[in-house]
């Protein structure tokens, strides 16, 4: 008895020191599935990958026994669709729990988390309950307590994200409250990656519209314009040809008429062959293109356009240059025809750790770039960006309504892509 009694006050310290130990490891666990879901909602490109990564980080760092989502329907009665899963059971299991799920007269745990926008955990799958319809097909696949997460945005929960594990009560308290945030980030999540998709579709179609502008803008100069005083000059030539035939003089008028046509011809070419790639970058090194750009412009719109170089000058990689020079181009058309600015100063520089840094400032009316960035007008800005990041580097704009605008165009000169400007 006295022995008994010993052995027992030896074991409790253990027992309770064993629990401690168990408690820290889940906890652990916990943490570690939550990091590892901010790495996948940070490297998230899409929608199904952000959803397939988040249940298997569950079953595999988590070591939950089996993880699923399932997005809601529009209206309440619509059935949960199965949009994710991973872990043991797979397709037959979670299409049981899906089909206890959507059984119209049954409230399952998944659709009360949905409904009532807050977690539902059962403790013990054993006992039987109303919320766990597939209580049976989850005890066969081994599996003792879950928890249905709702997904949540403005409001209102759109979707389900249940954890089955093989112990009963392996949700306590503050492994809730952890799982619940992780369920919160990757609602928003996924709202994330919406936005970014829906903006890339507004960008795609900004930038065929842009393309299909831009086409009828060169036919149109093409045809119109090079291809009408082609044809005068076409006429005026089979003029002169049919008063040459006949021995007479091809009065002078006639000739200086058919130059200056001819001399309209090479403008038009020029503009358009211009508006395709700018000819002179090919002979010019950045800084000059930059220089004469800055002085055709300021001689056609009167602002006045300091040009300014700091430190060594440069023999640069072709694409470099001419992605610098084009979204310098952009930036300085962007203050000409929106910031109605008095000064415009373009800045070029080398950094020490060989980084070449384009700043394009003017003191306009400024404008607000949140509003721009969601609700892109043109694809001008969208473009300054992609032709940065097109040589691994990246532009960023800063402006102020009032207070005029930066654009600040960062490329690395090295094999170092930039990550921030
Ligand atoms: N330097 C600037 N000053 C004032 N507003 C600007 C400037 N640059 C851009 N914006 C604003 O941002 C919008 C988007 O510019 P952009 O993407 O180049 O398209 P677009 O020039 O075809 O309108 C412009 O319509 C203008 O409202
Ligand atoms: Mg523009």
């Amino acid at each position: 008895m006295i022995d008994t009694e010993r052995r027992r006050s030896r074991n409790r310290p253990l027992a309770q020191r064993r629990s401690t130990e168990d408690e820290l490891r889940r906890l652990g666990r916990t943490h570690a599935v939550l990091s590892r879901c901010n790495r996948s909602l940070a490297r998230a490109l899409d929608e199904r990958a952000l959803l397939n990564a988040f249940c298997a980080n569950l079953v595999e760092v988590g070591g939950y026994g089996f993880a699923w989502i399932g997005y809601a329907g529009a209206s309440r009665r619509a059935p949960l669709r199965l949009v994710a899963h991973a872990g043991q059971g797979d397709e037959a299991f979670a299409a049981t729990v899906l089909a206890c799920a959507n059984a119209g007269n049954r409230r399952s745990a998944c659709r009360v988390a949905c409904e009532a926008g807050t977690p539902v955990c059962l403790r013990d799958l054993s006992t039987p309950s109303a919320l766990a319809p597939w209580g049976d097909a989850a005890l066969g696949q081994g599996y003792r307590s879950m928890i249905a997460l709702p997904l949540r945005a403005d409001g209102a929960a759109f979707g389900n994200f249940s954890i089955f594990a093989d112990s009963p009560d392996a949700f306590d308290a503050p492994e809730v409250a952890l799982l619940a945030e992780l369920a919160d980030d990757l609602a928003f999540g996924i709202q994330t990656v919406r936005t970014r998709a829906a903006q890339a579709q507004q960008v795609r179609c900004l930038r065929n519209d842009a393309e299909r502008d831009a086409r009828g803008r060169l036919a149109a100069t093409l045809h119109d314009g090079v291809g009408q005083t082609v044809q005068a000059l076409n006429l005026g030539l089979k003029q002169a040809r049919a008063l040459a035939e006949r021995g007479e003089t091809v009065p002078v008028a006639l000739l200086d008429r058919l130059v200056d046509e001819a001399g309209e011809v090479l403008r038009g070419l020029r503009a358009v062959s211009c508006e395709l790639r700018p000819l002179f970058l090919e002979r010019l090194s950045l800084l000059d293109a930059i220089r004469h750009q800055c002085s055709e412009t300021a001689q056609r719109t009167g602002i006045s356009i300091q040009v300014c170089a700091v430190d060594r000058l440069l023999t640069l990689d072709e694409q470099v240059k001419e992605q610098c020079f084009l979204a310098f181009r952009e930036a300085l058309s962007n203050a000409v025809r929106h910031a109605a600015a008095g000064r415009i100063d373009v800045v070029l520089r080398v950094r020490t750790d060989d980084r070449l840094i384009l700043t394009i400032s003017d003191d306009g009316v400024g404008f607000d770039t949140h509003h721009t960035s969601a609700h892109p007008a043109g694809l001008g800005l969208c473009m300054i960006q992609e032709r940065a990041a097109g040589v691994r580097g990246r532009a960023c704009v800063r402006s102020t309504p009032r207070k005029g605008t930066v654009v600040r165009i960062c490329v690395p000169l090295t094999e170092e892509p930039i990550l921030c400007p």
